[in-house]
């Protein structure tokens, strides 16, 4: 059986392009400031020896500027949940991409499910907000996923086909380059329910195809593809097995410190424990 890869086992002599793991963890609109401290003070001490994948926490607006100062000095990088896609301006409640990076995000999540059905963002909202991270220096994890009647009616392939077109229309090959995507199929998100690592790995190298037809086979090559819904310390490990699968963008398993420490340090797990 494959290992779940871990970036510095992985030889790169005759295999695809390397593609270093990121594990990000997206807390949604859960916890204040003093919960948020607690959290990274303990989070920051168990991972500081993690090198072999990126380590990511999507926060909550208000807690970007205070959880940048804890984790200035660690491996953990800061990234926003969401921006508006204008600098600045009259836009009430928004918050723009040069704001986030001002307070230290590197990354901010773009187009997640919940805000495309909860809020009524559209592909070309999406769109608009990528281009705004790129111009603000903040790497966006551009989401994408079908609804679950979408993958019964069997437009699994029509719907990404349309999300990755839209989103990523009018971008350059170099600008792709500076993005990571997540695919998160709807029906997943904290639901328990996982897609098999073999229908996300399927679905992941469609999503791999359809960048590579807009930005050529390099940047598609080393493009960082995460899988996101319900992904639990149960289940990383094999879902890091696939080949397609660069990641995971984790909400519920997130939230509490033990639980996103097992995921990231999913590759530290042993075969005997995969079978328990
Ligand atoms: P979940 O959420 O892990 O709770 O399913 C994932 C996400 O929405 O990013």
């Amino acid at each position: 059986m494959r290992p779940a890869r871990g970036f510095l086992e992985e030889s790169n002599e005759h295999g695809p392009p390397m593609r270093k793991p990121l594990i990000a963890g997206n807390w949604k609109m859960h916890k204040t400031l003093g919960e948020a401290i607690d959290y990274v003070m303990a989070f920051r001490e168990a991972v500081e020896d993690v090198i072999a994948v990126d380590v990511l926490l999507c926060v909550p607006a208000p807690l970007c500027s205070p959880l940048a100062k804890l984790l200035k000095e660690s491996n953990i990088q800061l990234g926003a949940q969401n921006l508006y896609w204008e600098e600045k301006g009259a836009f009430t409640g928004e918050v723009s991409g040069p704001m986030l990076e001002s307070v230290g995000c590197n990354y901010v999540i773009v187009g997640h499910s919940e805000r495309r059905h909860v809020f009524g963002e559209t592909d070309e909202d999406v769109n608009r907000k990528l281009r705004a991270a790129l111009a603000a220096y903040l790497t966006p994890i551009f989401c994408i996923g079908e609804t679950l009647a979408e993958r019964e009616a069997d437009e699994t392939n029509d719907v990404l086909t349309r999300q990755v077109a839209e989103g990523l229309k009018g971008f350059s090959a170099d600008e792709i380059a500076k993005m990571v995507v997540a695919y998160e199929p709807v029906w997943a998100i904290g639901t328990g329910q996982t897609a098999t690592p073999n229908q996300a790995n399927e679905t992941q190298r469609v999503v791999r195809e359809l960048v590579k037809a807009q930005a050529g086979e390099e940047v598609a090559g080393a493009l960082r593809i995460l899988y996101g819904g319900s992904v639990k310390p149960d289940n990383i490990v094999e879902l890091m097995r696939e080949p397609e699968i660069d990641g995971a963008l984790v909400g519920g398993a997130s939230l509490g410190v033990d639980a996103f420490v097992r995921i990231v340090t999913y590759y530290e797990t042993t075969e005997a424990e995969t079978q328990r």
